[in-house]
């Protein structure tokens, strides 16, 4: 009876011990910690592996962890074999480890959170066998090709700020339930997502050369396509987003194609893309519906929405190409004037010949109009601030606002605070641009935006910019008065 009792305690004692040394949670210091969990196989509680003065840690028989693994801020280490693994609960965090240079984790199929950041000199990431993660996040690695993600389904998804990365597909992806951020790569960087369907939340794609989605149906959230270095952006069978679009500052890109989009929830913001010189028919041709607003401010010369019925707010066209507003107006005639804005920015040299008709539109016709009136007018103001300053005073109206450099003034001043001072000082105009306040007649007024220089005497020349708000002289048609008159040197 006695042996048996000492033979159960002694079993009792190694079942115990077993249980101590494979869960409750492991700080790793050493290559042989390393090995003696990895010898447990299934490892229950946090691993982490912080702050060691290793190069290497083999754990290729550890199997199964439940809990975190965690390896961060390990300055030495290089390489973190793990074989063996297939599963982790929990997180899988490696972060801030300077010289790690690959990881190797070629059976791992589930993990809940796959946190790779801040290892500058990474460059080797096997993981080909993740089929189910649900957070998943590669940035500040040394990466030159992703290609070895497989799940079908995630969260998150985010790959950012990977300098060297310039292939990034993911072969498997259907669908991403909250966000997708792509960003801030290599700037030849490729992205390739074959069978992605829904992201059910916000998209970012930015600083890519091209973006291939040929599957994607839905978009939740916003849809933000910034600063891609693409030509061209093509969503063939995207039918809806229920929040914004946002194409922004993308400079080489000239060709914009959503095929199958009805729906915009928000609104539609293109900005700042300098190629972008149309909006063609091809570009949105089902769209029917935008929740919010059409915002487009570029170089365009021609826009097509050929389906589009509805806009809730307001649209906006600001071009500085050869748009026709009046005809464009035409294509959204469900929009009342009070929410219809378009108008052009011509910038021309105050020397430059700008009455070539045969190239006018209706409203640019306004605007050179107003132009070459002004164009005497602008001419003549800074010959005279240059020789006779005290001349342009009878050009502004008795109750002109006027602000030199921050200095507002009324006209009465304005001789003896400035214009006395101007003596020895030459204006040189290097652009103006002119803008009827009101898009269809200049008898309203006209703002007047001036570039140009300075010169004075040994000072070398300074640049200004002066806006001007000029009025017709209601007693004298064909002459106007400056009613604002903003001036900055630069
Ligand atoms: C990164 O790890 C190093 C040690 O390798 C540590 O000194 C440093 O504070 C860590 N940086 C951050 C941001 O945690
Ligand atoms: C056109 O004018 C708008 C404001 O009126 C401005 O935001 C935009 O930058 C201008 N575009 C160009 C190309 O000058
Ligand atoms: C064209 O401009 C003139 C003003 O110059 C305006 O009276 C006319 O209504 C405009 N035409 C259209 C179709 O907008
Ligand atoms: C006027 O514009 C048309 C079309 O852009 C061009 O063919 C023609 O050469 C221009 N004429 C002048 C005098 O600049
Ligand atoms: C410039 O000065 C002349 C007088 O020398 C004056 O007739 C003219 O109105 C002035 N023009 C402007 C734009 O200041
Ligand atoms: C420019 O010349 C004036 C006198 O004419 C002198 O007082 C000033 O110091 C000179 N400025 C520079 C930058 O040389």
């Amino acid at each position: 009876m006695i042996i048996i009792s000492i033979a159960y305690c002694m079993f009792g004692v190694i079942f115990v011990t077993g249980q101590n040394a494979c869960s409750g949670g492991i700080a790793i210091n050493s290559e042989r910690d390393a090995s003696r969990i990895s010898g447990c196989q299934r490892y229950s509680g946090d691993v982490t592996v912080s702050q060691v003065n290793v190069e290497k840690l083999d754990f290729g028989d550890l199997y199964e962890i439940y809990g975190n693994f965690i390896v961060s801020n390990n300055f030495n280490l290089k390489s973190v074999l793990l074989n063996g693994l297939t599963k982790v609960s929990g997180s899988m965090i490696l972060k801030n480890n300077t010289q790690l240079i690959g990881i190797a984790i070629p059976k791992l199929t589930s993990v809940t959170k796959l946190s790779v950041t801040n290892n500058p000199n990474l460059n080797y990431l096997n993981a080909d066998s993740i089929t189910s993660a649900d957070i998943v996040e590669i940035s500040q690695t040394s990466i030159q090709e992703l290609r070895s993600l497989m799940f079908k389904k995630c969260k998150s998804l985010e790959i950012s700020g990977n300098m060297n990365l310039k292939s990034i597909e993911l072969f498997n992806l259907v669908e991403a339930s909250q966000y997708l951020s792509i960003m801030d790569n290599n700037r030849q960087s490729k992205l390739s997502l074959p069978v992605l369907v829904t992201i059910n939340g916000k998209m970012t794609f930015k600083n890519l050369a091209s973006i291939s989605a040929p599957s994607l149906q839905k978009v939740v959230e916003s849809m933000n396509l910034i600063e891609n270095t693409a030509q061209e952006i093509e969503f063939p069978v995207l039918q809806n987003t229920r929040n914004n679009i946002f194409i922004i500052s993308n400079k080489n890109l000239e060709s914009i194609k959503f095929t199958k989009l009805r729906d915009i929830g928000s609104g539609l913001i293109i900005q700042n893309n300098p190629k972008l010189t149309t909006i063609a028919k091809d570009s949105f041709p089902e769209l029917q519906s935008i929740g919010d607003k059409i915002l487009a401010v570029g170089a365009f010369n021609s826009v097509e929405f050929p389906k589009l019925k509805n806009v809730d707010k307001a649209i906006t066209f600001q071009s500085s190409g050869k748009l026709d507003c009046s005809e464009l107006r035409t294509q959204f005639e469900f929009m009342d004037d009070n929410r219809w804005i378009c108008g052009i920015n011509s910038t021309k040299d105050i020397v430059g010949n700008n009455n070539n008709d045969s190239e006018k539109t209706n409203s640019t016709k306004v605007i050179n109009n107003a132009n070459s009136k002004t164009q005497d007018f602008i001419d003549l103001y800074y010959k005279n601030l240059s020789r006779k300053p005290q001349n342009v005073l009878k050009q502004y109206a008795d109750d002109a606002r006027i602000s030199w450099n921050g200095n507002g003034m009324q006209k009465t001043n304005l001789e003896t605070q400035i214009l006395s001072k101007l003596g020895g000082i030459r204006f040189e105009v290097m652009s103006h641009d002119c803008h009827a306040i009101n898009l269809h007649d200049i008898s309203n007024g006209m703002v007047v935006v001036v570039n140009g220089y300075l010169h004075s005497g040994n000072l070398s020349k300074q640049p200004f910019s002066q806006v001007l708000i000029l009025v017709n002289n209601p007693s004298k048609k064909n002459e106007f008065y400056i009613q604002d008159d903003c001036f900055r040197y630069v």
